[in-house]
């Protein structure tokens, strides 16, 4: 069982969540399960999300609604919206979770690749946010949570249009929290260090990798989504996201929330001035 805060009005509240078949995304979709929140999630992967749809279940809480969907699909997109709507009563949490960290150098990026980079990045958050803002404005209000990334704050290398992408994430927020506000929208950014998915573990981890991790965080440990399998470990964005989502939480629009156990950010050392996009102020 996971045990967390318990968020009463989170109960019955319908909720979109897009990559929620597995890592931090599957974490959300339980953990708003948990608070008996009404879960629909859209995912390209079938399987992974149908054995998390029956894992929900066995554990006790409400099955979420899992609809096949590639995000890079707008008209796939809209139609789990409406999907969602007419099953599940209006949507009043948007959870735009769902990316793909694919590594790629600068010369091989052609434009086609650039623009799929945006597509599964980027581009449905907006549309998404489009889709439930109606809705969620007929309703009173509603909270919306974009998932970027420190990776371009703390000068990772290795995938240019991903970086892009999640710095962009930051505009995004910014821009639709301006415009939803009047509706009593909210809109906000999660921002995470470096989460220790299955993905992340099986793709991306090195001895050497996780030692520099750990020195330049303030806390010397990982993180990963909690699930009860893994009950030894915290993970700031999926036990943020139901915090962050409640009704109750309603002073935040705009805002970045960096979940990344104290890593500082780039340059580090505060000796990058003269080697890279670091501006000198302006007198
Ligand atoms: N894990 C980390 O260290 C980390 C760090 C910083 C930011 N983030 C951000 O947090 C979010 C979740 O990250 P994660 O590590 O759990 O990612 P992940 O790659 O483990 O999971 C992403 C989910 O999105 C789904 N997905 C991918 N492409 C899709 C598409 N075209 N259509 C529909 N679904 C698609 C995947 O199947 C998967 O279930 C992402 O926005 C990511 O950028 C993660």
């Amino acid at each position: 069982m996971i045990r967390t805060a318990s968020y009463p009005s989170l109960d019955a509240r319908v909720a979109f969540v897009t990559g929620g078949g597995s890592g931090i995304g599957a974490s959300i979709v339980e953990h708003l399960c948990a608070q008996r929140a009404r879960v629909a999630f859209v995912d390209i992967e079938r399987t992974v999300s149908e054995t998390l749809v029956k894992t929900i279940e066995g554990r006790g809480h409400p099955a979420p609604s899992f609809i096949p969907c590639d995000l890079r699909d707008i008209a796939a997109l809209r139609s789990a919206v409406t999907d969602v709507r007419a099953r599940l009563r209006p949507i009043r949490i948007l959870v735009n979770n769902a990316a793909h960290d694919e590594r790629h150098s600068i010369e091989s990026v052609t434009p086609e690749y650039w623009d799929d980079r945006f597509a599964v990045n980027l581009r449905h958050q907006f549309f998404a946010a489009q889709a439930v803002a109606p809705d969620m404005a007929a309703a009173g209000g509603g909270s919306i949570i974009n998932f970027g990334s420190t990776s371009w704050l703390v000068g990772q290398g290795g995938m240019p249009a991903y970086l892009s992408a999640k710095a962009a994430v930051a505009g995004l927020t910014r821009a639709l929290a301006r415009d939803l506000g009047p509706m009593n929208i909210r809109v906000n950014a999660i921002v995470p260090g470096w989460i220790m998915t299955e993905r992340q573990v099986r793709l991306w981890l090195t001895p050497e990798g996780e030692q520099e991790l750990l020195r330049r965080q303030c806390l010397k440990r990982s993180c990963c989504p909690r699930t009860s399998r893994a009950s030894s470990c915290s993970s700031p964005p999926t036990t943020a996201a139901p915090a962050l989502t409640r009704a109750t939480s309603s002073t935040a629009g705009g805002c970045d929330r960096l979940m990344d156990v104290g890593a500082p950010r780039w340059p580090p050392n505060g000796s990058g001035a003269r080697a890279g996009p670091c501006q000198r102020p302006r007198r």
